[in-house]
């Protein structure tokens, strides 16, 4: 009975909330990188890295998409633009046991342009509705999608509205809006992560025209309480660099975001469950560096940082690292902060 009650107030109820999020990235968010995320909070829905259609249906699919069932709520972000592709890709993901399946029509990297997928289907509404129509036929969870708010020359907010509407009309239901436009031409991704200026009023209007839409903003939030205003606008709040490079900060997320009523872990208790966590990467066969790179901000701005730094990065690639280096990196943190 008393298990049951801990599932149903701790788990999401019957479909994942976007409230708080962690965007997709690439390199970043592997599964190692979520298990960590996990250490700092329950709620947050946690994305995978864009994985292409293609690598689902003819890759490793253990590989790709697998993951433990510690790190739900999770959404698997695809990439691709063939319906037909896109479908059985979703499906599989779904019988994976994702909680919800991602479009990307963000990505502006010449790569991903060149196999006519990412930010550049912006350009056509069309495709992207096919492909969500074809993958929400044959799924059960959620399909959703990550976009910009505009590509190139066609950034007008008449051109969003009528791509929202479009893929909406489709089954969409859930948009995550990275509020800057991106240059397909010109501009690395990095640089169109930076150089188009944020339009958070254009995400907030898109709420306002598709009210029954559940819209999630996403760009520049620089920490969980700067996302906290935007939740007066839209219904969610996805945190990228800001959650990777200081996950400290998601500790406070299921009081923020969720009203959960527990004191946010502190240093001491995060160490032990990340020693604990290392235990389990090792006892895998996986290198710890695998774990760690994921920690490195975690000190961030508090002292001893450097410390902790430097020692998990010199000292997780030796092939003997274990879960012992951590409780080494940490020690001058942890009697800094107790
Ligand atoms: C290293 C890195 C990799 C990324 N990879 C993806 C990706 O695979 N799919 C995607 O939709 N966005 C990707 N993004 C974009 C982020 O999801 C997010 O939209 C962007 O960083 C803006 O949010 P932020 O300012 O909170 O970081 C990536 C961003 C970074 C920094």
């Amino acid at each position: 009975m008393r298990v049951r009650l801990i599932l149903m107030t701790e788990a999401f109820v019957d479909r994942p909330s976007h409230r708080f999020s962690v965007a997709p990235m690439m390199d970043w968010t592997d599964r190692w990188c979520r298990r960590f995320h996990r250490l700092l909070t329950r709620r947050a829905l946690l994305y995978t890295e864009m994985v292409h259609a293609n690598a689902v249906l003819y890759g490793d699919r253990r590989h790709l998409l697998g993951f433990d069932s510690q790190e739900h709520p999770v959404a698997l972000q695809l990439g691709g633009s063939d319906p037909r592709v896109l479908a059985e890709a979703a499906r599989i993901g779904a019988d994976f046991g994702y909680d919800e399946i991602n479009l990307n029509v963000g990505c502006p990297s010449e790569r991903v342009q060149s196999g006519a997928f990412g930010a550049c289907l912006m350009a056509t509404p069309d495709t992207v509705a096919e492909c969500v129509e074809a993958m929400a036929k044959v799924v059960s969870v959620p399909v959703t999608v990550k976009h910009r708010i505009g590509i190139d020359e066609q950034d007008s907010e008449a051109d969003l509205h009528r791509f929202v509407a479009r893929v909406a009309d489709a089954g969409c239901k859930t948009f995550i809006v990275h509020a800057r436009k991106a240059w397909l031409k010109g501009l690395s991704p990095a640089a169109n992560r930076e150089v188009p200026p944020l339009d958070y009023p254009r995400v907030y209007r898109l709420k306002q025209e598709f009210g029954h839409l559940n819209i999630v903003i996403n760009g520049g939030i620089d920490g969980t309480e700067a996302g906290l205003p935007h939740l007066q606008e839209v219904d969610g709040v996805m945190l990228g660099r800001a959650a990777y490079h200081r996950p400290f900060e998601l500790g406070r997320v299921d009081r923020l975001y969720y009203g959960v009523e527990r004191d946010d872990p502190g240093y001491a208790e995060i160490i032990d469950d990340l020693v604990a966590l290392a235990e389990e990467v090792c006892s895998r066969d996986v290198p710890l560096y695998r774990l760690t790179r994921h920690a490195l901000g975690l000190f961030h701005g508090a002292p001893g940082a450097r410390h902790w730094r430097r020692v998990l990065t010199e000292g997780a690639y030796r092939k003997e690292a274990g879960p012992e280096l951590i409780e080494w990196a940490v020690r001058p943190c942890l009697q800094a902060v107790s």
